[in-house]
């Protein structure tokens, strides 16, 4: 073959011809409040342990890394309580990759995920890549599920994996723990609860890690990118029965998570008060914007999360090129009209609703109607 190759010149598989690679814009703007990550940086002693913890490791950067990661296992296990234990602990290189391993390994040609719309946008992205026919059923109007739909959907499709996202991305709508719980006693497929966004949520003790006991099929799905303050460490997690993890462990690289990534994470762990310190603040942040942004005579659709969406404009790409023109980046994501903003500093939220007045004030047609 030439050497000057153009993707066009190359074998690729069929159904990824034309597609882009996935992600927000990465703008270096003043306030970024864009990809729902917790605006706060360590503390310099966490820091300082971090820092050692990598210098440790270097000490044996020639041997591989525990394949089990088994003392972050110990230690996801300790913080998540509910009765999980190691062996019904998996992690991996954000919950990205903890996904990827599950239609991996539940997935695959001739079956299906189903997921309830509007939702995170990867999941269609994890379903491609493992070869997993990717289904939806949308939401309420109100983004809300109950058993019935979900019961409906899933008669439907007969699907092998079923996502529910609560708080879900990018609406922050709960779904109720009973309702999760109709839904498990009614199916034998795998059913992933991503609970992304459950330490911000009003009851962060409402999970479905209670559940586990019970069912054999539910995966719990987490992250340490969010509440934790560690999107930067890659580093996500599930609990489930440990015979689910035991066909995680099949499909896995072997060695996937890095001593690194292992040793950081466990420090983060060890100060899981100090990391998780500002979420009450995130809380309130988030819970000031449920009320602020109406009162600017936007609509916002309730929220569990550390993010909220906002509109409906007539022209939504125009209202978040125009924020961005002052320093603030948002996300263009979520139903039409829609705007998603995560719960940044105070400072940084009165620098956003400083945009956002400027930029209503200056002209932003609104579309009304049910969110
Ligand atoms: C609902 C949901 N699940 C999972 C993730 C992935 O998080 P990470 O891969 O950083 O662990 C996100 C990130 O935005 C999310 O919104």
């Amino acid at each position: 073959m030439k050497a000057d190759v153009t993707l066009a010149d190359l074998p690729l598989r069929p159904e990824l011809v034309g597609e882009e690679p996935y992600g927000a814009p990465q703008l270096d703007v003043p306030v970024r409040l864009n990809v729902n990550e917790n605006p706060f940086p360590p503390s310099p002693h966490v820091r300082q342990e971090m820092a050692d913890a990598v210098v440790a490791t270097a000490c044996e950067v020639n041997r591989y890394p525990d394949r089990e990661a088994w003392a972050l296992r110990q230690a996801l296990a300790a913080y998540l309580g509910h009765g999980v234990t190691p062996e019904m602990v998996w992690a991996a290189n954000g919950s990205n990759e903890v996904m990827v391993h599950v239609l991996s390994a539940f997935g695959g040609p001739g079956r299906s995920v189903l997921s309830f719309t509007p939702t995170y946008s990867m999941y269609p992205e994890y379903a491609r890549n493992t070869h997993t026919t990717y289904l939806t059923a949308p939401r309420r109007p109100d983004h809300t599920l109950d058993a019935a739909l979900v019961m409906d959907a899933i008669a439907e499709h007969d699907p092998t994996v079923v996502v529910i996202t609560t708080p879900n991305n990018p609406t922050g709508t709960p779904t109720p723990l009973d309702v999760i719980g109709d839904v498990l006693a009614g199916t034998d497929a795998i059913v992933v609860v991503d609970e992304a966004y459950q330490e911000f949520s009003h009851d962060p003790d409402a999970t479905s890690l209670t559940l586990l006991p019970e069912h054999g099929n539910l995966v719990v799905s987490r992250t340490m990118s969010k509440a934790f303050a560690f999107a930067g460490g890659r580093l996500g997690y599930l609990a489930a029965n440990p015979a689910i993890v035991d066909a995680l462990r099949i499909v896995r690289l072997p060695y996937h998570l890095s001593a690194q990534t292992q040793a950081l994470a466990l420090v983060a762990l060890a100060n899981a008060g100090e990391m998780l310190g500002q979420v009450d603040v995130l809380r309130r942040v988030r819970d000031e914007a449920l009320f602020r942004l109406p009162a600017m005579g936007v609509e916002v659709v309730p929220s569990d999360a550390n993010f909220c969406l906002f509109g409906r404009f007539a022209d939504r790409h125009d209202v978040w090129q125009r924020l961005l023109d002052r320093g603030v980046l948002v996300r263009e994501t979520g139903p039409a009209g829609y705007l998603r903003v995560s719960a940044g500093t105070p400072e940084e939220m009165e620098r956003f609703y400083a945009a956002l007045a400027e930029v209503l004030a200056e002209g932003a047609p609104r579309e009304k109607g049910e969110s």
